[in-house]
């Protein structure tokens, strides 16, 4: 039941009932299986079960345990808190765009983004396969990067597996929807996303530089990468 209807991304409005509710079930099972949750219900200067009641207003599109049933809205199971946190402070402060999710961060304190991040940290990513015809380019540049144009390689940041650093809130991609990353590419490499400004502009650099067939099988490799 948890497999199947994500499989069929294409309606995903019609399948949020019953995802939802069979998030609700992995989510009571999970809930301490993640890294940085080790039975004490705080992370990050947030509270996991304030950030459960909290998040009840993200779950229609964010998925009730974090995992996104629309693979342009991003999953935030198992997403490191730091970053959760950084990313509702664009919101707020002008660096990310969007205009639902402006509205949200509007409407949150400090404490609530840190319980939200804390709630949605402690979650289960469901893994996701990746588009074979893609891999070979997608691996080629996320391991070396393209070293004639000065690329740097993205495992260098995010990890072997795709898991980011905790400690420095560089995001975890693995697992992550392609569609909503290649989207967030392309806002880096416009402009419009600027929430690296405090890590020297690095994705807005690397992104611009990017051919549209290299973004597209790059965030396809991330996406069918295994969390660990
Ligand atoms: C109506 C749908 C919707 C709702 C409700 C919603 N979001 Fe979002 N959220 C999105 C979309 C779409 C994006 C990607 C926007 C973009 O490209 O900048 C996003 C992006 C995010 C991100 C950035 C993720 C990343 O990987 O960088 C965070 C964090 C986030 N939302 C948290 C929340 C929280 C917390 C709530 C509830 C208070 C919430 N969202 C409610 C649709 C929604
Ligand atoms: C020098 C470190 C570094 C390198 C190299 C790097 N990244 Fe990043 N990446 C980051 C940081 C830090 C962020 C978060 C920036 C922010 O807050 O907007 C990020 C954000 C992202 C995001 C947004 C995640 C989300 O949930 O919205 C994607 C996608 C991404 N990187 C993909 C890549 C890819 C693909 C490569 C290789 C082509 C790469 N990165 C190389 C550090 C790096």
């Amino acid at each position: 039941m948890i497999d199947e209807p994500r499989g069929r991304r294409a309606r995903p409005w019609t399948l949020l009932a019953a995802v939802a509710l069979a998030g609700a079930a992995a989510a009571a099972m999970t809930a301490h299986a993640q890294e940085g949750v080790q039975g004490d219900d705080t992370i990050f200067g947030g509270s996991i079960e304030a950030g459960r009641e909290k998040s009840a207003t993200c779950a229609a599109c964010h998925g009730i345990d974090g995992n996104s049933v629309n693979p342009l809205w991003p999953s935030l199971a198992g997403q490191h808190p730091g970053y959760i946190y950084n990313q509702l402070q664009a919101y707020k402060n002008g660096e990310r765009q969007d205009p639902g999710m402006v509205g949200f961060a509007q409407s949150m304190s400090d404490q609530d983004m840190r319980d939200v991040a804390a709630y949605f940290s402690s979650q289960t990513l469901t893994p996701k396969g990746a588009d074979p015809e893609l891999v070979q380019l997608g691996e080629d540049i996320y391991r070396a990067g393209v070293p004639e144009r000065g690329i740097p390689a993205c495992i260098a940041c995010h990890g072997p597996a795709g898991n980011g650093n905790y400690l420095a809130s560089y995001p975890r991609i693995a697992g992550q929807h392609a569609a909503y990353m290649l989207n967030t590419m392309r806002e880096y490499a416009a402009g419009t996303r600027r929430s690296d400004a405090k890590y020297n502009q690095m994705m807005r650099n690397i992104a611009s530089q990017l051919l549209e067939d290299e973004l597209r099988a790059v965030v396809n490799y991330a996406q069918g990468l295994q969390r660990q």
